[in-house]
């Protein structure tokens, strides 16, 4: 039984790719043919039109993919079940902070592909989002968070060719932690919130009394007069990055 077996249950009703974003992690993969998808959960950001590997530990993560996405196969990021060099591209989004030995699996990445696509967040970014350091501070604090990589510790275990930033847009549609960052009625749903496994991991009365002092706040204008200008951007730069290493081929 692993984390997600648990915290991934409903993950496919509220976790999707966002188009922009998805755009973007395509133009890395570049011309790649074979991708691996380490941590694929339910396959978001996986492109249609290539042949793309899903794997993932947790079953109930893989058996909520799409009959469209690619073979599934049941892994650890670190003992990869692939000879050297089987792909194109080793992707991962959004999954390296829930690895039990992430320089290994960073090295499995690097074995099986020649080049790799890494979507992640900084972690120093977290404790700045309004969602975090106003109303669930206690998010910092577990484990999955704690042990959350940097771009330099990514960056120290492959060639690096570029870091980019990726935007977060106004209508973000995956639904991950910052996703809902101008739109803080969405943090109230109980449903969005199972689908963000910072939340899911909270104690519940944690969760309780973060979501009802958001809620207040809220109903008083005490948000908006913080925040509100939020509201009015397209896009927001909250700490999100895709990197891109290896050898192009
Ligand atoms: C937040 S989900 C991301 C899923 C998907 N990549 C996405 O972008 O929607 C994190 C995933 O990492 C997986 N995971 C946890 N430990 C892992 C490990 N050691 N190796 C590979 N994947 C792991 C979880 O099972 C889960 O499916």
């Amino acid at each position: 039984m692993t984390r997600y077996d648990s915290i991934g249950r409903t993950y496919a009703s509220t976790r999707r790719a966002d188009p922009r974003i998805a755009a973007q992690i395509t133009a890395a993969l570049g011309d790649a043919r074979r991708v691996v998808n380490v941590g694929a959960g339910t396959g978001s950001y996986e492109p249609p039109d290539r042949t793309v590997v899903g794997g993932d530990p947790s079953l109930t993560m893989l058996r909520q993919r799409a009959a469209t996405r690619g073979a599934a196969v049941q892994l650890a990021a670190e003992a990869l079940p692939f000879r050297d060099g089987a792909f194109d591209v080793a992707l991962a989004t959004l999954t390296l902070h829930h690895w039990t030995d992430i320089e290994r699996g960073l090295q499995e990445m690097t074995r099986v592909a020649p080049r790799q696509v890494i979507f992640f967040f900084e972690p120093a970014s977290s404790a700045d989002l309004w969602l975090v350091a106003e109303y669930f501070p206690e998010i910092l604090a577990l484990g999955s968070e704690r042990a959350a990589p940097d771009g330099a510790r990514i960056g120290a275990a492959l060639a690096v060719q570029r870091t980019e930033v990726v935007p977060v847009p106004a209508d973000c549609q995956d639904g991950f932690a910052g996703c809902y960052w101008n739109r803080p009625e969405a943090y109230l749903d109980p449903m969005v919130q199972e689908g963000m496994s910072s939340f899911a991991q909270l104690d519940p009365q944690i969760r309780r009394r973060g979501t009802e002092h958001l809620r207040r706040d809220l109903e008083t204008g005490a948000w908006d007069a913080r925040h509100g200008e939020l509201r009015t951007m397209t896009e927001i730069d909250i700490g999100y990055r895709l990197l891109l290493a290896g050898h192009l081929s």
